[in-house]
């Protein structure tokens, strides 16, 4: 009886451990809480402007977005035979449901489908895929799922929708071999073909009119330009020139600029980086910061006011759904999603060039600024022109040298602090579009004294000439030198 006893006992000690082993208790962080909101921003350079976001009373009033299943599409003609109509026939699903997650893994697991889902959904036209994919498709025919709309989505039994502005979308990069890197630059080939561009050169007055108002929601900023002048210099050929120059992993996300738009960062290793955004306009303090910058960049800084200023007051244009938002559940699992991700393992080695290289990094004084181990000193520097306010000073970790790249995002836009951040140069072997406005594709093009010369053209697609100026580090450099500095920066 004793033994029998102690062994039941110790096989529910044993238990117990391996449930605390297993279960997760994950501690929710309230997203909109409104003293963390109030200071989770930096003040903008045109402090009286910058964002006031709804209150916490009015945000959690909205109702949660469920995520709903979603179902490969395929490229035309390759789809099985009966597929739509067996899609048609399905009831929607949610597939979000904290109730079931136990483990941390099952949590990471539930963020990757908030990082997926399209939160701007339209119903699926009578003939073909909504967009053009610029990938093709696999083996079975099913096309790239993250590229936005190229997913079938469910809501209502019947009627099958398509969406875009996912996370995923702008957020997941195609590497050489052909595998997607989630969290990576994303290359989503925004370059438009001569079609594309043919077709937008037709646009009625209508049309043009439509995309005028539209961009004044994205970037409108009437403390700089008003309404009226803002309009009338985004002229057709102003529109034309404007996509003719879009390029891989560039994209001008709603506050920045249509003239200037930022490269998309990598969130690989994001979690050790305190600013967010390359004007660093979001602290990072928390994984809280992390969930509500997701809330703000899916639309509701479109809602917030900019002084008397509101983008787009009666609802965002980033929902199909106005008057929702995330739940808090939600947005903890997508930051853990995102924390999660790791790069791809380095295929350049720490051979005696780069070991070369890593000493020209620190001699050249690089190392000040891009310190390791995160090659970030995690500081913000002032842009041309900025002049840093005194109270910035006792609360941010500010660096009084400016790298003299261009002021335009950094001065004139609803993202715009007066800084640009340090960014890590982890990953440069990966990715492309360097300097916040994604100038260059290369670090040779990076590293090129060249590039201050106003007939600079740099290599690859979607670039024209002109000078890349500031961040004059290293151009001096002997060539084989920067050889070696190149080869080291490909081992981060
Ligand atoms: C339409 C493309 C697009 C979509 C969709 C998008 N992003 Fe981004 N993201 C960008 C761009 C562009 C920037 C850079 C903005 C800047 O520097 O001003 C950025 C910046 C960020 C940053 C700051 C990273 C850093 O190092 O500064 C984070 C974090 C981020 N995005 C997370 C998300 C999450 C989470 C979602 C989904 C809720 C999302 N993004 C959706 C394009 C996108
Ligand atoms: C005084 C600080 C400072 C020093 C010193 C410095 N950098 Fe930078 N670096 C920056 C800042 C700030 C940016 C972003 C500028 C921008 O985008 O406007 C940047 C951007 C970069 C980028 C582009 C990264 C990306 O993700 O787009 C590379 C590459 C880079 N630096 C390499 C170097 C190298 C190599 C050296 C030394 C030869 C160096 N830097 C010296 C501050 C510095």
């Amino acid at each position: 009886m004793k033994t029998r006893l102690c062994t039941a006992a110790c096989s529910a000690l044993v238990f117990a451990a391996l449930c605390i082993a297993q279960s997760f208790r994950p501690e929710i962080p309230k997203v909109w809480d409104d003293e963390a909101v109030h200071n989770f921003e930096l003040p903008l350079a045109h402090r009286d402007r910058s964002p006031r976001h709804m209150s916490s009373a009015e945000y959690y009033a909205l109702k949660v977005r469920p995520i709903y299943r979603t179902y490969p599409m395929y490229a035309p003609g390759r789809e099985p035979a009966g597929y739509i109509e067996s899609l048609k026939q399905k009831e929607p699903e949610i597939v979000f449901d904290p109730s079931k997650l136990k483990t941390k893994a099952d949590w990471i697991a539930a963020g990757k489908l908030v990082f997926e889902s399209e939160p701007l959904m339209f119903p699926l036209p009578e003939k073909g895929p909504f967009f053009t994919s610029p990938l093709p498709p696999d083996k079975d025919g099913v096309l790239p799922p993250f590229i936005p709309g190229n997913r079938y989505i469910i809501r209502k039994k019947g009627v099958l929708e398509v969406g875009i502005n996912a996370c995923a979308g702008c957020h997941t990069r195609v590497m050489p071999d052909g595998s997607l890197l989630p969290g990576a630059q994303g290359v989503v080939d925004f370059v438009n073909s001569e079609a594309d561009l043919r077709r937008a050169a037709a646009m009625s007055p209508e049309a043009l009119k439509r995309r005028q108002e539209m961009a004044w929601i994205l970037y409108g900023a009437p403390w700089i330009l008003s309404k009226e002048k803002f309009l009338a210099s985004l002229t057709k050929d102003e529109m034309l020139r404007q996509l003719a120059v879009e390029r891989p992993g560039v994209i001008g996300r709603q506050g920045t600029s249509a003239s200037h738009p930022p490269h998309i960062p990598s969130l690989i290793g994001i979690k050790d980086i305190r600013y967010l955004d390359s004007t660093g306009f979001a602290r990072h303090r928390s994984i809280a910061d992390l969930a509500r910058y997701a809330v703000t960049n899916q639309g509701l800084d479109t809602l917030a006011h900019y002084g008397d200023f509101q983008p787009s007051p009666a609802s965002t244009p980033f929902s199909s759904e106005p008057g929702t938002r995330y739940s808090d559940e939600q947005l903890y699992a997508l930051a853990l999603y995102i924390y999660s991700l790791e790069p791809p393992t380095n295929p350049n080695k720490m051979d005696a060039r780069a070991r070369r290289g890593q000493r020209i990094f620190a001699q050249q004084g690089c190392i000040g600024c891009h310190t390791p181990p995160l090659y970030t000193n995690n500081m913000l520097t002032p842009a041309l022109g900025f002049t840093i306010p005194d109270d910035l000073r006792k609360t941010d970790a500010i660096l009084d040298v400016s790298v003299g790249t261009d002021p335009t995002l950094a001065m004139t836009t609803r993202r715009g602090t007066g800084f640009y951040k340090v960014p890590s140069l982890r990953g440069v072997w990966y990715r492309n579009a360097f300097g916040h406005g994604g100038w260059v594709d290369t670090l040779e093009d990076w590293l090129d004294p060249a590039r201050l010369n106003d007939d600079f053209l740099p290599s690859g697609p979607g670039h024209r000439k002109g000078a890349i100026k500031g961040h004059e580090f290293g151009l001096k450099l002997a060539p084989a030198d920067k050889e070696a500095l190149i080869a080291f920066l490909k081992t981060l």
